[in-house]
């Protein structure tokens, strides 16, 4: 059983003046351990594809399904609950909380679960060392270079150990040394089992997936592995 897996999924954005079409028929499936990244033109569909698969929208066709989950058939608590326990988001302009801390952001990666407090000092902590971010616990964001936002942000999505880690053009406003950091973090969290997909713009960084996905209007252009 695939990860992930959608068969002739559309997408319409709807209101009252027009409909666009953002996904027209997307059949894919994503093994767990793969390293997906996700290209194309802008306008083709990249965003509403990582929202789709992070459950945040659903199908208005097709099917969806996660680990298994027919996504159609969860109602939206128990679609909340499954997309906090497993699964991790990373946005472009890193959406941390200003006046929280880097280690309090981390921690509301934990705020649907239910681990003893001291448990979830641990998992913190070890999720800021893995991103290299132990020595800025007590720093608040505005303090932080975008790179160390970023990585913030990344800790905050695996701190409750995620099956799935998305990422929507996560080195948009990095430069290019900070970029491959990210890049390599990203490389680090798959290596240990966490499956990746990340929308690039960046050639260099899609030759560091196991596969590409390259989207066109809406539709899968061309999917390719890498041969290893
Ligand atoms: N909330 C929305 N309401 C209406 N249309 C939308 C909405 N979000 C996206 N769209 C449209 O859906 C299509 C796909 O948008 P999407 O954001 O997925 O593209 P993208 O590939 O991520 O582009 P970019 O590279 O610019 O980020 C576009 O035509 C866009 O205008
Ligand atoms: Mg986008």
């Amino acid at each position: 059983m695939p990860l992930i897996r959608l068969d002739d999924v559309h997408l319409n954005y709807t209101d009252t003046e027009r409909t666009v079409p953002a996904l027209r028929g997307i059949t894919l499936d994503i093994d767990a351990g793969e390293f997906v990244a996700v290209v194309g033109p802008s306008g083709s569909g990249k965003s509403t594809l990582l929202n789709v698969i992070g459950t945040l929208d659903r199908p208005t066709r097709g099917r969806y399904a996660f680990e298994g989950h027919d996504v159609s058939k969860l109602s939206d608590n128990a679609l909340a609950q499954m997309r906090a326990a497993r699964i991790g988001f990373v946005f472009q302009n890193f959406n941390l909380i200003d006046h929280l801390t880097v280690y309090e952001n981390i921690k509301l990666g934990l705020r649907y679960r239910r681990d003893h407090l001291t448990g979830q000092r641990d998992l913190v902590d070890a999720a800021m060392d893995r991103v290299g971010m132990g020595h800025r616990a007590d720093h608040l964001p505005r303090q932080l270079s975008g790179g160390q936002q970023q990585r913030c942000a990344i800790a905050r999505a695996i701190v409750g150990n995620p099956s799935v880690l998305l990422a929507d053009e996560p080195t948009g406003n990095l430069d290019s040394q900070n970029a491959q950091q990210i890049l390599g973090i990203l490389n680090e969290l798959n290596a240990r089992g966490t499956t990746v997909v990340i929308v690039t713009h960046a050639p260099s960084q899609a030759d560091q997936a196991s596969r590409i996905v390259e989207l066109h209007d809406g539709r899968v252009h061309i999917s390719s592995r890498r041969l290893s």
